[in-house]
């Protein structure tokens, strides 16, 4: 039981947002969304659920290649 329950700490995505709930799920309403919006996808923002750019360290560090989601309006 260790030794699976350590493979799967090794296999968590997320190291540090909300912990302390059972599932991590946030809400943006689309009409606050003035011009654009960068939503995290490393997991590693201080500033959840949008991006600080903490990606380019873990990409760094890693060699992994991700970056946030950006939410905009259509340009006219
Ligand atoms: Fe996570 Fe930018 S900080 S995608």
């Amino acid at each position: 039981y260790q030794t699976i329950k350590r493979a799967n700490e090794a296999n968590k995505v997320n190291l540090s947002v909300k912990k302390d709930i059972p599932k991590v799920v946030d809400f943006i309403d689309i009409e606050d969304i003035t011009e654009k919006v960068s939503l995290c996808r490393c997991w590693r923002s201080k500033n959840w659920p949008y991006c600080d750019g903490a990606h380019g360290g873990h990409n760094k560090e890693t060699g992994d290649n991700i970056g946030p989601v950006v939410v905009r309006h259509k340009e006219n």
